[in-house]
């Protein structure tokens, strides 16, 4: 196994995961030892989260550290996870021992309460009410307009806002003709730009290939298992969570296959991005956490999908904001993307795209690789 030097910073774009876990080489590189293990197993210092699966518990810690609005090392001392050395970490399995109390006792068990619900991404919690802050009266004369608007429209089923979707994409006959894409453009994080090709294959296979100064980070779905790898180094697969999140991602790619997504599709409260009010459709497929689906009322197009990576502690949200839709044989598909994540973000540009056949073995990961150590830097 090879060593991840310095602080680790994984940037998986196909699924569309931005895994930034700050110097956690040691917790990364354990990753591929905790198959199948319990995190008490993996780990050396584990009390409260026991029995979770060990690939569930630096994504539980990346919840935390969001719902609390902190790095790493508000808990932890540099390269040593397992000490206790900082009362923040024992406090914080108080909290997990509280949190799990409060749902047994009054919600039947369900997670409803989770860190975020008190902390909203402080560690200090406050439990005092907000000041009124001056209001004006046109945002009174906003809001009436508003709630009129919406008791006067009937709003749409969600069938309706997916066809008029496929539609405004350019019809699902147009579609179904086009199974595999090739994309080539750049992609823009920290105030970098590195090249970039997506390739996406109906209904659910996705290859990205980031060309990094030190080596290719690939991140693929193969229609069943997930993996990613970095700097040329060898592939490691997706857990459960990630595997979801990237069918989903992969999936997006091919709008005739929405509605085969999901179990069932519901128009919910309309919701605002910037000042325009877009219509929300929410996707649920049994045992996975919902999918948010909005689409713009004037134009038809989907303009974001928010889905959510379950932790045992709670869900991480991913956003993704499609723009840019721009028109090839017939096809609408969005030349730029957004995905953000608690993390961080990053946008990709795309500024050439090939409707061509891509065999299937372009997404499955490559044979286990003894040749990594003699791969440039
Ligand atoms: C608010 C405090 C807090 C923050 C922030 C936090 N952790 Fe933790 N971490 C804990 C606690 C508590 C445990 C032990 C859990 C237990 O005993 O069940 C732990 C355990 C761990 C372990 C297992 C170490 C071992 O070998 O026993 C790793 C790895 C880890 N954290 C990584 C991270 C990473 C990476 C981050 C940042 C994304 C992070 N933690 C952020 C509180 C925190
Ligand atoms: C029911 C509300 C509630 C929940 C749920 C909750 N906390 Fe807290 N937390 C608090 C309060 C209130 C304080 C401040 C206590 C004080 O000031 O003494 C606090 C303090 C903390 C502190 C110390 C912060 C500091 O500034 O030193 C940590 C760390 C912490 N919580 C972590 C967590 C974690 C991790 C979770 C989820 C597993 C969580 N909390 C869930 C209410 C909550």
């Amino acid at each position: 196994m090879t060593k991840s030097s310095g602080s680790l910073f994984v940037i998986a774009t196909s699924a569309l995961v931005l895994i930034s876990v700050a110097s956690s080489s040691s917790a990364q590189q354990r990753k591929t030892e905790t198959a199948g293990k319990t995190a008490a197993q993996a780990y050396k210092n584990i009390q409260i989260l026991k029995d979770i699966p060990a690939d569930e518990l630096v994504p539980s810690m990346q919840f935390i550290s969001a719902s609390l609005g902190v790095g790493c090392d508000f808990c932890h001392v540099e390269h040593a996870f397992d000490k206790d050395d900082k009362k923040e970490k024992q406090t914080a399995r108080e909290m997990m021992t509280m949190m799990f109390a409060i749902n047994k006792n009054n919600f039947d068990g369900h997670r409803e309460v989770t860190c975020y619900s008190c902390h909203h991404g402080s560690h200090d919690v406050t439990g005092t009410p907000m000041i009124a802050e001056e209001t004006s009266a046109s945002d009174h004369s906003r809001e009436n307009s508003a709630s009129e608007t919406a008791h006067n429209t009937n709003p749409p089923s969600a069938d309706q806002v997916i066809d008029r979707f496929l539609q405004a994409v350019g019809g699902v006959a147009a579609l179904d003709k086009v199974n595999s894409r090739v994309q080539s453009g750049h992609i823009d994080f920290d105030g970098h730009q590195v090249p970039i090709e997506v390739y996406a294959k109906s209904p659910d296979k996705r290859l990205s290939v980031m060309h990094m100064p030190n080596g290719e980070n690939t991140t693929a779905f193969d229609g069943e298992q997930g993996w990613l790898s970095n700097g040329g180094r060898s592939a490691r697969e997706m857990n459960a969570a990630e595997n979801a999140g990237a069918k989903i991602d992969a999936e997006l790619n091919f709008p005739q296959n929405l509605k085969r997504m999901f179990d069932q599709l519901r128009v919910s409260r309309p919701e605002k991005i910037g000042d325009k009010e877009e219509t929300v459709v929410v996707g649920r497929k049994q045992g996975q956490p919902p999918v948010k689906l909005y689409f713009d009322p004037q134009t038809g197009l989907l303009t974001r999908a928010v889905r959510y990576t379950e932790t045992p502690l709670g869900r991480l949200p991913v956003q993704i904001d499609y723009s840019d839709y721009r028109e090839i044989g017939g096809i609408k598909t969005p030349a730029q993307w957004t995905l953000a994540r608690t993390s961080g973000r990053f946008t990709i540009h795309i500024d050439e795209l090939k409707q061509e056949p891509i065999a299937d073995s372009k997404f499955e990961p490559p044979a286990a690789s003894s040749n990594d150590a003699g791969k440039p830097r």
